[in-house]
């Protein structure tokens, strides 16, 4: 049942007619045409690269305020949740849309447990990778390959799919965990029945046989909290593509695999990659924030300033406030001195908040410019910070592709575009045409 209100209608005039489209309005005061009979009444359809204005469907689990900095999931600041909650009430939460009770949450660290290994037959995919491999090219594959050993989700009882949804939210924790180890050389760490959603993930990292590591508990509070950060964030990019991916009716492996693959772009969740590479080079070649600000601004150069602007924040985004908090925190915890590459990333911040260009443009630090110095500060290498990313988007994308699987309206997706190439023509005259015969 749809839950926007109609408030009104909007006019078109084209071609000598007028045509009524309907405004609609959501719980936040959000407006938006309804369009959905534009092409059968008129012939038109919208021009709208990159979906710039194009709401794609009601959706009751994200709310964001681009203007005013706010970022609430099922109604809950991201701030209080990132105070209050671990990762896995988070993840309870954009599932099933309300927080756990005690014994629910128990009933779902259980189901983590009992799903966290991955069958023995998939640990031979990891050894057959080049030692290269970036873990995201490994993490979309793997995903998709849970599908081939855990095929009932093609039922479509409720029961099944909750177990495909813990059997995803624990496994990617592991297949991250073991794409390390697979990086590092060093012998898998099987998950523990006795540890938390985060204190295993961090045990399988970095646990060895010469090292009896045990987790720390500052560094598994910032990690719950990083990850509750990057849980949703509407319809952005990657989860754009899991609804489309789940539009056809693929399952939802095949769904999640997809958006890792969207999420691994530097535009995108890539960026918290780009953003550690660029600070670690300009202190490498000595290169000022100034000059960095200056090539960002250079539209000749094709340099951004990774970790900078945003498609619907036009303020801080209120996740690098919490991450930038968390990062420090992070750093002092683990080195209890200055970190030249945080002393770095700030004054950058500074340096391109100060300026005419990025203040114009609206251009704030986002999620992903402190994001990777926390990171790198618990040891996580920079080519695994956008699976990070990922670990902490699965409960946001498995929830998005469960609301669109109940939605009434939603349809396959498949937009309209606006064709320029070549008007009709034959190969017969195109042959004529030819300066050499066959
Ligand atoms: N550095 C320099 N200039 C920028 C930046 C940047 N990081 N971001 C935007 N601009 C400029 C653009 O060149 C453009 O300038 P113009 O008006 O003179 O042509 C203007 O600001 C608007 O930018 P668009 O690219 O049109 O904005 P859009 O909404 O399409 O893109 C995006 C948003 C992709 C995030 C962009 O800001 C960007 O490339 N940022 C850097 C990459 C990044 O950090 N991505 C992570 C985003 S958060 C996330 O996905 C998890």
């Amino acid at each position: 049942m749809s839950l926007t209100k109609k408030i009104g209608d909007a006019r078109l005039t084209y071609d000598g007619c007028d045509y009524n489209i309907p405004v609609l309005e959501g719980t936040e005061g959000e407006r938006a045409l309804d369009i959905q009979s534009l092409r059968k009444n008129t012939g038109l359809v919208t021009f709208d690269p990159g979906m710039v204005n194009t709401g794609v469907g009601e959706s009751n689990i994200t709310f964001v305020d681009g203007n005013k900095g706010i970022l609430r999931y099922r109604g809950y600041d991201i701030e209080d949740l990132a105070e209050h909650c671990s990762f896995l009430e988070v993840a309870y939460l954009l599932v099933h849309g309300f927080l756990p009770t005690p014994s629910e949450y128990n009933a779902f660290s259980t189901q983590m447990n009992l799903h966290s290994m991955l069958h023995e037959n998939m640990r031979n995919f990891f050894a057959l990778y080049p030692d290269h491999a970036h873990p995201m090219a490994i993490l979309s594959a793997m995903v998709v390959s849970l599908s081939t050993f855990y095929p009932e989700l093609e039922t479509e009882m409720t029961e099944a799919i909750d177990i495909t949804v813990a059997r995803l939210l624990s496994k990617l924790r592991t297949i991250a965990a073991f794409s390390y180890k697979k990086y590092m050389g060093h012998p898998i760490v099987y998950p523990r029945s006795d540890l938390r959603y985060c204190e295993n993930f961090l045990n399988m990292m970095f646990r060895t046989p010469v090292n009896d590591y045990v987790p720390d508990p500052v560094v598994t509070r910032a990690l719950n909290q990083l990850l509750i950060l990057h849980a949703d964030h509407e319809q952005n990019c990657s989860t754009s593509v899991v609804r489309a991916v789940g539009s056809s009716r693929a399952n939802l492996y095949a769904s999640i695999s997809a958006g890792v693959c969207a999420l691994w772009g530097p535009l995108h969740g890539g960026a918290n990659q780009k953003v550690l590479e660029v600070l670690e080079d300009a202190i490498k070649t000595g290169t000022s924030p100034k000059a960095l600000v200056e090539r960002a601004k250079d539209k000749s150069s094709n340099f951004r300033l990774f970790g900078f602007g945003h498609r619907v924040y036009k303020t801080y985004d209120p996740r690098a406030r919490v991450a930038s908090k968390i990062c420090k925190q992070v750093i002092s915890h683990a080195s209890g001195k200055d970190d030249p590459l945080l002393d770095y990333a700030q004054e950058l911040e500074a340096t391109a908040m100060a300026d005419s260009y990025f203040q114009d443009r609206h251009l704030y630090p986002n999620v992903d410019f402190y994001t990777g110095l926390a990171y790198r500060a618990m040891g996580i290498p920079v080519n695994m910070f956008t699976v990070m990313f990922a670990i902490g988007r699965l409960p946001g994308w498995i929830a998005q592709w469960l609301e669109q699987r109940d939605d009434e309206i939603q349809r396959i997706v498949r937009p309209r575009q606006v064709y320029v190439g070549p008007e009709s023509r034959t190969v017969a005259e195109t042959i004529s045409q030819k300066p050499y015969k066959e």
